[in-house]
């Protein structure tokens, strides 16, 4: 029986075994936030000099691609990335995700948007039949906390204020539960058009391409339909 850590590798593993045919010194790819996308800077070390470098989605991940001797470029200076490889809080099989599990979800949405496929990477827990068990991230601006707060009940979710973190854009974040979530681009949309609002932690409009999700079994490839 593996454990979680051993899936998450296998999910690392098989991103990096997809990326390699696509690298080239010209080459510049995303990267994710997160104990799984950690997995995969550190096996990136090993493909280091046949990459141009990364953009991160963090400064943590920053920091970890920089101590392995990886170039970290500005998205600023990128034009094209082939692929944004990072993890999820929750999958489901259309490849809508709720991340910011570690607060990152707005330079993920970001770093993401730029690149041609997300390959998602997760053990096969994080698969579910409907979004909404993982309380939604929200990251908004300090000063509309309340007004954000009561416009999520009103959606019929519960927000809490994450004690203590701040983003590293300098915002806070709301994890909201117990929303119901059939339309998660609808809902995706209405969230981050409330004032205030930087992004919330739906990623559907624009979800992952693949999920390269790690089981008992092996490894499971899900392609958006
Ligand atoms: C960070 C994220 C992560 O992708 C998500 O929290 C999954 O993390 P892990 O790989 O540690 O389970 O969205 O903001």
């Amino acid at each position: 029986m593996l454990t979680q850590q051993q899936l998450k590798q296998q999910s690392a593993d098989a991103a990096l075994a997809f990326i390699e045919p696509l690298l080239g010194p010209d080459v510049v790819i995303g990267v994710g936030t997160g104990s799984t996308a950690d997995l995969f800077i550190d096996g990136l070390a090993r493909l280091r000099g046949r990459l141009r470098g990364a953009v991160a989605s963090s400064e943590r991940s920053a920091a970890r691609l920089a101590g392995h001797g990886l170039d970290v470029l500005d998205l600023n200076d990128v034009q094209a990335m082939p692929v944004y490889i990072d993890g999820a809080d929750e999958i489901d099989a259309r490849l809508h995700m709720i991340k910011g599990g570690g607060g990152a979800l707005t330079r993920e949405k970001i770093v993401a948007s730029v690149a041609d496929r997300y390959i998602c990477i997760a053990d096969e827990s994080k698969l579910v039949e409907r979004l909404g068990a993982f309380p939604l991230p929200i990251e908004v601006i300090p000063m509309a906390r309340e007004a954000v707060a009561r416009a999520v009940v009103a959606l019929g979710g519960q927000p809490r204020l994450r004690d203590g973190f701040v983003t590293d854009n300098g915002n806070i974040i709301l994890d909201v539960a117990g929303l119901h979530i059939d339309d998660a681009p609808g809902l995706e949309a209405r969230l981050n058009n409330l004032p205030g609002v930087v992004t919330c932690g739906l990623f559907a409009q624009s979800g992952a391409h693949v999920a390269l999700l790690a089981t008992q079994q092996g490894i499971r490839e899900l392609h958006r339909p």
